[in-house]
């Protein structure tokens, strides 16, 4: 697919050829990665953050939210609940949480290991090279690290970098699929100042980076955080600002699939938040084949406010799995039960995989 291609696709608003496009990628998914949906459980074990995000809740200077870091028995507890449950993954995600020690998490996904079948599966942000390989060694099989948009002026703008360390997402992307990790990244749509041939450079980025996994979900105003509380300051020139709206999501997600046809897709939380009842079945129609259901136990789960109203937060553990096999069934698909490594990464590194298996 061409670069004007995917810019038309982007400027589509015919509903009608809209679907169509969902429909195509709809199919390849299916040749592709087939009717498996992948479950991953989702423990959100730190909302601690040192960073100044503009756009997310979790910022250092939302002082309106209770701070959390759950111990290394209560995480283990839920890897127990995924593996009970049959999910086959463990997805560890934080904040940059500055009291995390490298030692604290590798402890925790060597225990993960040691004790269930799982695949693990990290995504805690900014991390010295070092620290990645400390927990590639302790057993870790993945690593999740949107670099959020290409365009980098403003990825600056929205990601303000840190004085100790310059923010640099794509070396560090290079870094993890050195060191063997199965290598995720993804953006949000619709951030304020995003134009479409940004888009069209992220969905060509994905394409370069060979990655393994994709997320990618609307941008959703958080009122505590300055990208929320100004929706309408920073916006690109009309015509070119792309709309945070479900449908130019699935239509990334679409195109995405169409791209990278071998990649894990999620349908992911903030496309569920905003298409309501209908939730994660719209990802799942549209190219995704993964979902990760939310197991962080409470009183955590409705303190990961990365964005309000989210998706889930008000359900339990249990209820969001047993939801989340409604929805794969209700799309006529199948509940995935082992870890559904990507094929793309099998392909790239056979001997990686049969050693992390
Ligand atoms: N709206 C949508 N997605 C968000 N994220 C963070 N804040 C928001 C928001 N306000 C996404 C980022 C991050 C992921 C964990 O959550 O893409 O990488």
């Amino acid at each position: 697919m061409t670069r004007d291609t995917i810019l038309e696709w982007l400027r589509e608003r015919d509903p009608e050829r809209l679907r169509s496009l969902w429909a195509r990628a709809d199919a390849v998914r299916r040749r592709a990665v087939g009717d498996t949906v992948h479950l991953r459980g989702l423990v959100e074990f730190s909302n601690r953050c040192a960073r100044q995000c503009l756009y997310c809740g979790l910022r250092a200077e939302n002082s309106g939210l209770q701070r959390y870091r759950m111990g290394r028995e209560e995480i283990l507890r839920c890897a127990d609940t995924a593996d009970a449950a049959g999910l086959g993954t463990l997805v560890l995600q934080s904040g940059e949480d500055p009291g995390m020690t490298v030692e604290w998490l590798a402890d925790v996904v060597r225990q993960t290991k040691a004790r269930t079948g799982l695949a693990v599966t990290l995504s805690v942000g900014e991390r010295a090279a070092a620290d990645l390989r400390a927990w590639r060694e302790a057993g870790a099989d993945r690593y999740l690290l949107r670099f959020e948009t290409s365009n980098a002026a403003l990825f600056r703008t929205i990601h303000p970098p840190c004085a100790a360390r310059p923010a640099e997402r794509f070396t560090q992307l290079r870094t993890l699929r050195e060191l063997g990790y199965e290598t995720g990244s993804g953006v949000m749509v619709g951030i304020p100042g995003q134009t479409i041939a940004d888009v069209a450079d992220d969905l060509e980025a994905f394409r370069r980076l060979d990655l393994d996994m994709i997320g990618v979900g609307p941008f959703v105003p958080h009122p505590a955080t300055p990208l929320g509380a100004a929706p309408a300051a920073g916006r690109a020139p009309a015509g070119e600002q792309v709309p945070n709206t479900a449908s130019m999501a699935c239509t990334v997600v679409a195109l995405a699939r169409l791209l990278c046809p071998l990649t894990n897709i999620p349908s992911t939380t903030a496309l569920a938040t905003l298409t309501g009842a209908d939730g994660r079945g719209a990802g799942l129609r549209v190219g995704a084949n993964v979902l990760m259901p939310n197991i962080t136990p409470e009183p955590y789960r409705g303190w990961y406010e990365i964005y309000p109203a989210k998706s889930g937060a008000a359900r339990s553990a249990e209820r969001e799995i047993a939801v989340m096999r409604e929805t794969v069934l209700a799309c006529s698909r199948v509940p995935g039960m082992g870890r559904g490594d990507a094929p793309n990464y099998a392909r790239r590194a056979p001997t990686a995989l049969a050693a992390g298996s």
